[in-house]
């Protein structure tokens, strides 16, 4: 309970693939909890809620996010991407190219961490595009530009993403796939 004199609820307005969601929450409501249970947006899966699983990733501003340990408050006036704004019909006509190649080469498992895979691995790529080194990269001078994205190097990028069905071969092999497509390259929607 908030102490008195403190507010403990406020309306806030949460831009999420595009719209506007005007909202009353709680202070202590996570974006997580505020995408599920208000605004029924349940692509995004609740795991662990504490941060570990990876499930709950959507991104904010373009970087990957852990929504269970984001107030929602604290996103407002973000620019917030779920799974469901991750493929735009508009722009591209069809799935990502992450979603295109997680269904190609079977990276879609049990479906529950799968949400949460995809929006990493969409930030990976663009992480990587724009030269951010990992923990695995040899070369993290500058110029010397992106590193090639090997295995190792999806591996450790993905590592905040767990799978416990063992997908990971075929997820690991899925970015890669994405990674190598031109950035218009996006085929038609699988049925
Ligand atoms: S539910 Fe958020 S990291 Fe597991
Ligand atoms: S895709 Fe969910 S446990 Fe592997």
């Amino acid at each position: 309970m908030a102490p008195a004199g403190i507010p403990a609820s406020s309306t806030v307005t949460l831009h999420i693939n595009g719209e506007k969601y005007t909202l009353p929450v709680d202070h202590r409501t996570t974006l997580l909890d505020a995408l599920r249970e208000r605004l029924d947006l349940t692509g995004t899966k609740k795991g662990c809620d504490q941060g570990q699983c990876g499930a709950c990733t959507v991104l904010v501003d373009g970087r990957r996010t852990v929504s269970c340990l984001q107030f929602a408050v604290a996103a407002e006036g973000r620019d917030i991407t779920t799974i469901e704004g991750i493929a735009d019909e508009r722009l591209t006509g069809g799935l990502h190219p992450v979603q295109q190649a997680f269904v190609e080469l079977d990276g879609y498992q049990c479906g529950y961490c799968t949400p949460g895979q995809i929006c990493s691995a969409v930030a990976v790529l663009e992480e990587h595009a724009a030269g951010w080194p990992s923990a695995v990269t040899e070369d993290v001078r500058p110029e010397a530009g992106p590193p090639p994205l090997t295995p190792e190097e999806i591996r450790e990028r993905m590592s905040g993403n767990l799978c416990r069905c063992g997908a990971y071969v075929s997820i690991v092999r899925a970015v890669a796939q994405a990674a190598a497509q031109p950035a218009d390259g996006v085929k038609e929607q699988v049925a």
